[in-house]
Formats: C-alpha cells, sequence, structure tokens
C-alpha cells in the first residue's frame, strides 16, 4: 500500500508484546523527526464514542501513545495527531462520526502534518471502510477491534506513508497481556474478563464486529488487578459483553462466581462491579456470592430489551418474561436492598402494543433504578434487519416516550429510597458546576454532591444523605 517505509523487522524470537514494544520504540524515533520538522511537541487526542470496552480500549491506545513520548490534549482541534474510536451498536453513532470527520478533515487542509486514525467497531463493517476509502482519502490509519494491540507498529508504518493505511481482521483468538495503558482515573479502573459474544441477539451487531467470545485466565486477570491495586486502584469494573459466561471456553473452565470469589481476595481491594451480565447465564452460585460478598457493589446492570416472551425469543435473548422476573424476585431475596438497573429496546420488528404493554409491565413490577432506553436501529447484516415487519418510526416515537415517562417516574421514586441515611462515596473529583463540591459514588452507583475539596478524590467518605434530586443526592460529610 505505501512506497517505502523505514521499519525494521522485529527479531523473529519476541512475544508479542515485546514486538509492539519494540515498534514503539522505532515509532519514538520518527515522532522526534517530525518535531523538529513542525517545531513543536506533538500531541494526541483519542476520542471515544460507545461502551466502556471502547473506553478501555482507549486507555491501552493512549497507554502506546503516551509510551511514544505524544503528549495528550482534550482539544480535538489543537492536536496533531486524532484518533476516533469508534461504535456502531446503533445507527446514530455512526452519523456522529461521518459529521465529526468531515470537521477534521477541514482542519487537516490548513495542517497537514495532522494524522487522524480510525478505529473501534465501525471499521469491522466493510461497507464503512469503502465509504471512508471513496469519501475520507485524508484519514490515515484505520484498523479494527481484533488488532488493537498492534496500534503501535501500524502507527510506526502510517508516520511512513502518505497514503491510507488499513489494517482490518476478521476474528482472532490473540489476547496481548501486557502492553501500556493509561488510566483515565487514578482510583479505579476497568478491567477486560473477556472480549467478544456468541450470543447473537438478533438485533445486535456486537458479535460481528468484536468476534467470538474469548476469556482471559483467571491468572491475568488476578495480576492485573494486583498490580492496579498497588497503584492506588480501590475499585474495579470487570468488563465483558456476558460475564457470566465468563471461563466456559478456558483450557481449565472457571465460572464467573469463581473468579469473583477469587478477586475478592485481593487485599487493598475494595469495590468490585461487573457489566454486562445477561440474564439466561446469571446463576444461583453468583446470587450467592453476590449476597456474600463484602466487596462486590450493591448494584446489577440486567438488561430486559423486552418485556415481552414474544419478542424475546424473536431478539434471540433465550429468556421469557416469566424467567426474568422470578430471576429478580431471587436477586432481591438474597440482596434485598440490591439497585437494579437495565437496557430496553423499543419498536424492535413485529412489536405491538400489547408486546409494548408487557414491558411496561416489568418496569412496573421491577423497579429500576434507572433504565437506559432506546429506539430499535436496523444493523445490516444481523437477522432483525431483515424482518419484513419493521414498526413505523412515529408509532416508535409514541412508545419510546411513554416508556421514558414511566422509567422516569419509577426511578426517580426508587432512587429517592435512601434519603435520610448515612452511605460511603468513592470521592470521583470536584463538582464540574460548584469547586465548593465534590461528587462521588455510592456502592449503588448513584451520584452523590457534597462539600469537600480535591484532596477527598480516590478517598471513600461517610455522607448523609439530604436530599435526592431523582437522579443524584445532595449531602453532608459525617
Ligand atoms: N452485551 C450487552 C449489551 C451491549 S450493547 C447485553 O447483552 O446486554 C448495549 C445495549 O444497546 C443493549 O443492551 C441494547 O439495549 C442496545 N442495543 C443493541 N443493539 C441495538 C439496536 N440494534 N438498536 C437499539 N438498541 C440496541
Ligand atoms: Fe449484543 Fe446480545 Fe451479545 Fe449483548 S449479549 S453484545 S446484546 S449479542
Ligand atoms: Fe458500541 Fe462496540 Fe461497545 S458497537 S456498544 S463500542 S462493543
Amino acid at each position: 500500500m505505501e512506497q517505502f517505509t523505514y521499519i525494521q523487522e522485529s527479531p523473529a524470537s519476541m512475544t508479542e508484546s515485546e514486538r509492539q514494544y519494540f515498534f514503539m520504540e522505532q515509532a519514538k524515533e520518527k515522532r522526534l523527526r517530525k518535531e523538529e520538522e513542525v517545531g513543536h511537541p506533538l500531541t494526541f487526542c483519542v476520542t471515544t464514542f460507545g461502551c466502556q470496552m471502547n473506553a478501555r480500549d482507549s486507555e491501552k491506545l493512549e497507554g502506546i501513545l503516551e509510551q511514544i513520548g505524544y503528549q495528550k490534549t482534550e482539544k480535538e482541534e489543537e492536536a496533531d495527531f486524532v484518533i476516533y474510536n469508534t461504535c456502531t451498536v446503533r445507527e446514530n453513532a455512526n452519523q456522529r462520526v461521518y459529521g465529526r470527520l468531515g470537521y477534521l478533515g477541514s482542519i487537516k487542509k490548513k495542517k497537514p502534518h495532522m494524522m487522524i486514525a480510525l478505529c473501534g467497531c465501525m471499521m469491522q463493517e466493510p461497507h464503512v471502510v469503502e465509504k471512508l476509502k471513496k469519501s475520507y482519502r485524508f484519514v490515515n490509519l484505520i484498523f479494527g477491534t481484533h488488532n488493537i494491540f498492534k496500534f503501535g507498529e501500524l502507527l510506526c508504518r502510517a508516520m511512513d506513508s502518505d497514503r491510507m493505511i488499513i489494517d482490518i481482521w476478521k476474528d482472532t483468538t490473540q489476547i496481548v497481556e501486557n502492553l501500556p495503558v493509561d488510566r483515565k482515573y487514578s482510583f479505579k479502573s476497568g478491567v477486560n474478563i473477556m472480549f467478544g459474544c456468541n450470543n447473537f441477539c438478533s438485533y445486535c451487531i456486537v458479535p460481528y464486529v468484536r468476534g467470538r467470545e474469548r476469556s482471559r485466565n483467571p491468572e491475568d486477570i488476578l495480576n492485573e488487578i494486583r498490580q492496579l491495586v498497588q497503584d492506588g486502584v480501590v475499585e474495579v469494573m470487570l468488563l465483558g459483553q456476558n460475564v457470566n459466561s465468563y471461563g466456559k471456553n478456558l483450557e481449565h473452565p472457571i465460572t464467573f462466581a469463581q473468579l469473583l470469589t477469587q478477586i475478592e481476595e485481593i487485599e487493598g481491594l475494595k469495590r468490585i462491579r461487573f457489566m454486562t451480565s445477561h440474564p439466561k447465564d446469571l446463576s444461583d452460585e453468583l446470587i450467592q456470592v453476590m449476597a456474600s460478598s463484602k466487596k462486590i457493589c450493591n448494584h446489577l446492570h440486567l438488561p430486559l430489551q423486552s418485556g415481552s416472551s414474544r419478542i424475546l425469543k424473536e431478539m434471540n435473548r433465550r429468556y421469557t418474561k416469566e424467567n426474568y422476573l422470578d430471576l429478580v424476585e431471587r436477586i432481591r431475596n438474597a440482596v434485598p436492598d440490591i439497585s437494579l438497573t437495565t437496557d430496553i429496546i423499543v419498536g424492535f420488528p413485529g412489536e405491538t402494543e400489547e408486546d409494548f404493554q408487557e414491558t411496561l409491565d416489568v418496569v412496573r413490577k421491577v423497579g429500576y433504578d434507572s433504565a437506559f432506553t432506546f429506539i430499535y436501529s436496523k444493523r445490516t447484516g444481523t437477522p432483525a434487519a431483515a424482518m419484513d415487519n419493521q414498526i413505523p418510526e412515529d408509532v416508535v416515537k409514541d412508545r419510546f416516550d411513554r416508556l421514558l415517562t414511566l422509567v422516569q417516574d419509577i426511578s426517580g421514586k426508587m432512587s429517592g429510597r435512601w434519603e435520610g441515611t448515612t452511605q460511603e462515596v468513592l470521592v470521583e473529583g470536584v463538582n464540574e458546576q460548584d469547586p465548593h463540591l465534590v461528587s462521588g459514588r455510592m456502592t449503588n452507583n448513584v451520584l452523590v454532591h457534597f462539600p469537600g475539596d480535591a484532596s477527598m478524590i480516590g478517598q471513600f467518605q461517610k455522607v448523609h444523605l439530604d436530599e435526592c434530586k431523582g437522579f443524584y443526592y445532595m449531602g453532608t460529610p459525617v
């Protein structure tokens, strides 16, 4: 693709992560040369779309860039290197990327040394890459979700080339450990426990763009968390598209509940969260571990998607309305004050008013602390996109509005139930609106604002919850 490069090949005996450090060293020299040409230190800005998986991937991209010696900036239009880590779960995510990319192109016209890279889930779709090749020639580097560990190497190539470098893999079985990471927070961190998804919910593009399910070895996960704790992390969020099926395909299979029990033993770690739990795989063993754990947070995100058993079947979710409600009851029996949150899709093909009423019924029965509501988005290549009974936009919009009203009404009441109590809050930062306040999260993930200063960041503080303001509390430290 490129004319010629100055890249030295790596010795064959290296492990993949050693190879990548080898390329990062070369990229460092290229950066220094470029800095001499342009006369200032080179900066980067990574913009993340989508879920926590992508957020964690972006921390890895930033880790690699800092290793190479680029300096971080929040100002995209001033950066010498802009990376978009994209999401394609719904169509509007894609539109946002194209829109912003057009604007970046106009900036690059005035600043030709600027580099632009695109990666993430959208890049795994061939029609996206075709469109970029045709209409966005100014992009320097395109890679996908499976070879993100190769970023240093690909960047080396892109730095030497004036052509678009494209490297997309269809799938992988590889998990590359021990690459640099730049964490956004000093006191909390996401930790991947698995990659990919095997569930093929009929509306969802994720299995196509993230590949088959692969679990990391428990020892790698435990070592990463021990290291994080040594660096000051007190809260981890274990990440996977379906954490409840963790470990099933390992050489020595282990359950998610067993993994949690081992993580619990890590001294110095205070809080454990995880995301996402698929209702069909949530075991009684896990419920027991949640009930007896001192560190697992009092919050469970349990995506419902629809309350209609008929639609759930069409969605290939593999549970019914009754299974879901029964599961919620078992969880509430074991952990009575747990906060439950969910994801709901409105307007899946063939959804009738009766189906929609079933969804409202579950929302009323469960009483979610909060719910993310989405309008069904047709994703090319998924089974649901080919279904012929797509729902008209005005009908979907009307249902969406009614669902949102109910969700807000219920979550307002639910999250208010802690008013007047004293809770432990992990301080996350100084309040953006009012510098005399700090903001932090309770174990149930709800935000609390209270008087404090930057010295409290990363610390636990007991706070009296004076007043619930809907989705957050105002409190007083005690
Ligand atoms: N693995 C997670 C979800 C990942 S995607 C799980 O199984 O719950 C996050 C959320 O996006 C999903 O829970 C779903 O509610 C929503 N979503 C996924 N595909 C969608 C689509 N085509 N249209 C609208 N919402 C969608
Ligand atoms: Fe998508 Fe379903 Fe996999 Fe979640 S479990 S990522 S909704 S296919
Ligand atoms: Fe989006 Fe990819 Fe996550 S499609 S929701 S960024 S796994």
